[in-house]
């Protein structure tokens, strides 16, 4: 059977209380996870450690939302990836556009994010996409491409680990999801210029998507045959949404 990864991207949102209740309830609607469907949830950096007692024993697995690209130093502020693999993170989303558009993250810095991670044992999960401008200005490929090849600098496809987030900019937050064949046209284009590279990479490399996934739209988008998942923001903050969404890959 395909594997699939459902990762919930809580970004600046949480406490204390909040986590443990939005765990517990996603916990009573889905007690046993899939051996096929990876659940993965990233919380802000404050709550890691009380999501990693939490989530233990219950095979959900754990992300943070961001990373160092040095593994220590003095780099006053930052996280390295090796203190979130301590606190048990397996994963950790890089160049998320939220960071490329408020931090001023760019393609390098992607790219050494994701070694640094892989460097500290976790996954890196590497977002890309466009702008709606990008887009109408039918420039999609040419920006995925840049973006892609970027990380692909860094990354040694003979033993590296990562996972590629499509995420096209004017579908996050806007409750408008690109539509199952955009979204599968963009997948196999990312899978074929890796493919250039490293073709049995290619292969086995998990391609996600996100942007607006939603119960109702969540089972088209993922019956596309190079979706293997999805990076999902606002419905991973509610139980019933993000269990709903779980449930249409099981
Ligand atoms: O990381 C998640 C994405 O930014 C998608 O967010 O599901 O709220 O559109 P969204």
């Amino acid at each position: 059977m395909k594997k699939y990864w459902l990762v919930g991207n809580w970004k600046m949102h949480g406490s204390l209380a909040s986590n443990a209740t939005l765990l517990n309830a996603i916990r009573e609607r889905q007690p046993a996870l899939s051996p096929y469907v990876d659940m993965v949830l990233c919380p802000a950096f404050p709550y890691i450690a009380q999501m990693a007692s939490l989530v233990e024993g219950t095979g959900i697995q754990l992300g943070a939302q961001n990373a160092s690209d040095h593994l220590q130093g003095a780099y006053t502020g930052e996280t390295s990836p090796r203190m979130l693999k301590e606190l048990g993170c397996g994963y950790v989303i890089i160049g998320h556009s939220e960071r490329r558009i408020y931090q001023g993250e760019n393609d390098g810095l992607m790219g050494r994010k994701a070694l640094a991670a892989i460097d500290a044992g976790l996954i890196p999960i590497i977002c890309v996409g466009e702008t709606a401008e990008e887009r109408d200005k039918s420039r999609t490929h040419e920006v995925l491409a840049r973006q892609l090849d970027a990380a692909f600098g860094y990354i040694r496809t003979a033993h590296d680990q990562v996972i590629i987030a499509y995420e096209p900019i004017w579908a996050i937050g806007t409750g408008i999801a690109a539509t199952p064949e955009i979204v599968q046209t963009e997948h196999a284009f990312l899978r074929s210029r890796v493919a250039q590279r490293d073709p049995s990479f290619a292969a086995r490399m998990p391609i996600i998507y996100g942007g607006s996934v939603k119960p109702g739209n969540a089972a088209s988008l993922f019956s596309m045959p190079d979706v293997d998942g999805g990076l999902i923001g606002s419905a991973a903050l509610n139980a019933e949404d993000f269990v709903a969404i779980y449930q249409s890959l099981v």
